[in-house]
């Protein structure tokens, strides 16, 4: 049996409607539905972080919640981050000048996590940034230029 549900809730500041399988995922709503694909899915089981997005302003696992449980939520997801790829957000610049970012598959959930720990530790230390990091897997950058990038955030005062 495959029941559905009307789900309301608010994505990047838009409100959005839809009808979902109770058995849908946070992220495959995210991804399938409205086609927001700049999250990810990795493991599907918590592990990544890949799939991170902020669910009233919390950084939770989109493969972990259900869309049904994000009814009345507001949740934003990486799109929210940058109008356009010409219009990078200041952490989304320093990644890239720090060279932060290589096959990209990761940097999605991490950007979230780090703009919810951002938003409440504002000059986090570098073992705190590491902290955060930690909850995330990439296999291509071996962290550091996150780690600068971040660093470099912080120093310039945004
Ligand atoms: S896809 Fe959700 S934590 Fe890996
Ligand atoms: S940049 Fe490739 S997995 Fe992180």
């Amino acid at each position: 049996m495959n029941d559905t549900r009307a789900i309301a809730l608010t994505v990047n500041g838009e409100e959005q409607r839809a009808t979902v399988s109770t058995r849908t995922t946070l992220v495959d709503f995210l991804r399938d539905q409205l086609r927001l694909t700049g999250t990810h899915v990795g493991c599907e089981h918590g592990v990544c972080g890949a799939c991170t997005v902020l669910v009233d302003g919390a950084a939770v696992r989109g493969c972990l919640l259900l869309a049904v449980q994000a009814d009345g939520a507001r949740v934003d997801t990486v799109e929210s981050l940058a109008p356009d790829p010409a219009h990078l957000n200041p952490l989304q610049a320093e990644f890239v000048r720090h060279h932060g970012v290589q096959c990209g598959f990761c940097i999605g959930g991490i950007l979230m996590s780090l703009t919810a720990a951002l938003r409440d530790d504002t000059h986090p230390t570098e073992a705190a940034i590491r902290d955060t990091l930690a909850g995330h897997l990439c296999r291509c950058t071996g962290y550091q230029g996150m780690v600068d990038a971040v660093l470099a955030f912080v120093a310039t005062g945004h």
